[in-house]
């Protein structure tokens, strides 16, 4: 049944700068990854996935590389990183890093000479990105070329006044897309990743991947997003990669995707596909917004969680990949608030909702991806000021609700609700000064709840949310469970995550209130066979089917030989 290595994988994402600073400079390391190798080990972690750790002047936190074949020194150095991947190799744990392919930094090297008219270098590597001429209104003022608005929300176009022209950056203004027609620069980007392969990771996870093609038309549009994403060019960018590089070498191949249709999905990573092996999409992690919300609009319009919407999701993914690909399971990363406090309840029943929101999604089948902190159940930061934030795109966005009309409360609100800030706070290692990150102020500050919410506190306590998912992610090994079968029951309710899989000598029974109401499961299989496995309240009567807030259980039954 199994044909790939990554089948079995247990990922987990480290948000680099975030996770242990060992060298006192408020900013993490790579070597504060080597220090805690044993502590995911010993969680069941089997493979990592470093976001970026490019050299970058940090402008979208190293997603804006300005040298691809350099470790940034807010990081460590290509010594530290071979050191990584050696001693995790050494701990038969496997090592992906975050591979940036849509666009640079404007101060990489290729920019610097695509801007300038005098560079020496200049028409070699002007084409290197995507240049548009302006428009002019009647009264002859200079308009953009399009009004596509970024992906950070202000518009894709920056004037550059030595070449009277605009580039596109469907990101900051600080990473110009890169021009995916033009041969040489792809030839200049395999060379980066022949570069990392030969070093020794063992897989990347390609950002933004969908969004490497554009409609050179340049149609007038707002915001635009289908002349800059999802275009069916793209695929053949990715396949190119693929055959050349990626298959050939053994690797696992992650790409960032968001809005793939079935069909799409199996291109990008059916079993035969040249691209990927696995998607990351985005279906299940806004569902919870409200359209009537003009002042804060789109992602950061909070509303009532829509858990049909959740549940279609993932059985909807597990079905495109069955027998056809490879499915991934995983709450949120780093762009995304924290699930505890996003999709469950991060104050009264913090504890059990984070063990419930486990229950609901670790025992379905594919490849786990867990984000740093999510297994001690952290939250979404309590920031007071805008200047407590670093995220880029927080600033675009703040300044845009206030031009909807939006308070400083309500913004500051949505910012604290909705923003990747929440999930970039340091790691919560012990209950010391700086959470045991650094031992000096960090770059970003650390969340208030440290000092019940952190490692230490968890980790020699049986029942802790770290426990919690170390036995899921044991019970994920000894019952094959990535190649299960799922049976959800309820795909409809509006409370319950109800679902049951078929592991090697059990059959397991997944009954979740999602909710924070007591409710009463109704249309369950008969319980008689089973006995009560796991669950995150004591239960004195293993036959109610009354549930209280968040309340979670695991039962399972023998598969009969
Ligand atoms: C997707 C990444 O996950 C996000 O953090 C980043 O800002 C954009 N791609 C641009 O690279």
């Amino acid at each position: 049944m199994k044909k790939y290595w990554w089948q079995d994988a247990i990922i987990y994402q480290v948000y680099l700068r975030s996770f242990q600073d060992t060298n006192q400079d408020g900013i993490g390391d790579i070597n504060g990854v080597i220090q805690h190798l044993d502590y995911l080990k010993n969680l069941g972690v089997n493979t990592l996935w470093i976001s970026p750790h490019y050299d970058s002047p940090m402008d979208d936190n190293g997603y804006d590389v300005r040298d691809f074949f350099k470790v940034s020194e807010d990081y460590g150095t290509i010594d530290d990183f071979k050191a990584l991947l050696d001693e995790a190799h050494k701990k038969d744990m496997k090592v992906i890093t975050d591979l940036v392919l849509n666009h640079t930094s404007d101060e990489h090297p290729w920019f610097q000479a695509a801007k300038d008219p005098n560079h020496p270098e200049h028409e070699h590597y002007h084409d290197y990105y995507i240049w548009q001429p302006p428009k002019f209104d009647k009264k002859g003022n200079r308009q953009h070329p399009t009004q596509w608005v970024s992906w950070f929300g202000g518009p894709v176009w920056e004037y550059n006044p030595p070449t009277k022209s605009y580039y596109l950056h469907i990101f900051s203004k600080k990473m110009p897309d890169l021009n995916w027609r033009n041969k040489a620069m792809r030839e200049s980007l395999k060379q980066v990743i022949k570069w990392w392969i030969d070093l020794g990771v063992d897989g990347f996870r390609v950002d933004a991947s969908n969004h490497l093609e554009k409609n050179w038309d340049f149609p007038d549009a707002k915001p635009g997003y289908e002349h800059f994403s999802s275009l069916p060019k793209h695929h053949d960018y990715l396949e190119e990669l693929g055959k050349e590089l990626f298959k050939p070498n053994n690797l696992l191949i992650i790409g960032e995707a968001g809005g793939a249709t079935r069909k799409e999905a199996i291109q990008y990573a059916g079993f035969d596909s040249n691209e990927f092996n696995m998607l990351i999409q985005f279906e299940h992690c806004w569902a919870d917004t409200d359209e009537t919300n003009t002042l804060t609009p789109g992602k950061w319009a909070k509303g009532s969680i829509d858990l049909p919407k959740i549940k279609n999701s993932f059985a909807y993914w597990i079905d495109v990949f069955k027998g056809k690909g490879w499915n991934t399971i995983y709450w949120a990363n780093h762009d995304q608030p924290r699930i505890v406090s996003h999709y469950g309840d991060d104050k009264k029943y913090h504890e059990r909702s984070a063990k419930m929101l486990a229950f609901s999604l670790y025992l379905l089948p594919g490849t786990p991806i867990i984000y740093y902190g999510e297994e001690i159940g952290m939250t979404n930061v309590d920031y007071q000021n805008l200047g407590d934030f670093r995220d880029v795109e927080v600033f675009t966005e703040y300044d845009n609700f206030m031009s909807y009309g939006a308070s400083h409360e309500v913004a500051m609100q949505a910012l604290r609700d909705r923003s990747r800030d929440n999930a970039r706070s340091p790691m919560q290692w012990n209950d010391t000064a700086y959470a045991g990150f650094s031992k000096v102020t960090p770059w970003i500050n650390v969340n208030g709840n440290y000092q019940n919410i952190n490692v230490k506190k968890q980790l020699n306590k049986e029942d802790s949310i770290y426990q919690t998912y170390r036995a899921l992610l044991q019970l994920r090994k000894q019952e094959n469970l990535p190649y299960a079968d799922v049976n959800f029951y309820d795909l409809d309710h509006p409370q319950t995550f109800n679902y049951e899989v078929k592991g090697q000598k059990h059959n397991y029974l997944v009954l979740c209130n999602f909710k924070s109401t007591e409710i009463k499961m109704n249309k369950l299989p008969s319980l008689n066979e089973y006995t009560l496995f796991m669950a995150n309240v004591d239960v004195n009567d293993v036959l109610s089917t009354t549930y209280s807030p968040f309340e979670a259980r695991i039962y399972r039954k023998p598969i009969k030989a």
